[in-house]
């Protein structure tokens, strides 16, 4: 089965969860796209949901799809927030971002009673770190922060190399919010709630892919069917 039927049958699956009246965050990225299309084609059936897009792509999928938007400044919660990510541990902390729409989506996720992780079981680890973790950053000051990005790391235990990601032209990704993203190429994250505070506490790092306690359940789909952690 490919990864593209496996993503579809994970937003299949949260999907069930999805209530008449709810109030949605919608995710970003090929996994949450599938969640999307499935859920605008409940709601072309009747369902009535509202939702808060992670991202000017995904908010561009959910009106194509006939699903109506809304904004965290017009709903005080959300009651469910569908999202991929890319790597997933046993305690359901995630690394996420590889999209570049972390910052968006951790807003979303804070402000949701439950969060369901959607992906194909190969985003499981057992340990977080392989995958680059993502490092939103204000442009000014660049070098200043890259360092200190690298002394957080280092008084964490983890070392590696930090690179400016680049979009279409060699310039450098933008993200929705206006900022730029440092790719942190650690390989292991033994202490990855230590890590997130440290980096966050850099002034010029808006937010990191680390989500620590945010997920409530992931649905993996795999060749042998959906396996639900919680
Ligand atoms: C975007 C994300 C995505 O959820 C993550 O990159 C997974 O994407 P995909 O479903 O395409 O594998 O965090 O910022």
């Amino acid at each position: 089965m490919s990864s593209h039927d496996l993503k579809r049958q994970a937003a299949a699956a949260a999907l069930e969860h999805v209530r008449d009246g709810m109030k949605l965050g919608l995710g970003t990225g090929s996994t949450a796209k599938h969640f999307v299309e499935l859920l605008g084609e409940r709601v072309r059936g009747g369902l009535k949901v509202i939702a808060v897009p992670t991202s000017e792509a995904t908010r561009a999928d959910a009106q194509a799809n006939g699903i109506a938007l809304t904004t965290l400044d017009e709903v005080d919660r959300l009651d469910l927030t569908v999202d991929g990510a890319d790597e997933i541990n046993a305690a359901l902390d995630l690394v996420k971002g590889g999209g570049g729409a972390l910052l968006r989506e951790k807003i979303v996720a804070a402000a949701s009673d439950r969060m369901i992780v959607i992906a194909d079981e190969s985003k499981l680890v057992a340990n977080l770190g392989r995958f680059p973790l993502p490092i939103e950053v204000i442009p000014f000051g660049l070098a200043a922060t890259r360092r200190a990005v690298e002394e957080a790391c280092a008084e964490c235990g983890v070392f590696g190399s930090i690179s400016l990601r680049k979009g279409s032209g060699g310039h450098a990704f933008v993200t929705d919010g206006g900022h730029w993203i440092l790719d942190a190429h650690l390989g292991r994250i033994p202490d990855a709630p230590g890590l997130a505070d440290s980096l966050n506490a850099i002034p010029g790092v808006v937010e990191n892919g680390l989500f620590i306690g945010l997920a409530s359940m992931a649905v993996l789909a795999g060749p042998d069917g959906i396996r639900i952690i919680e």
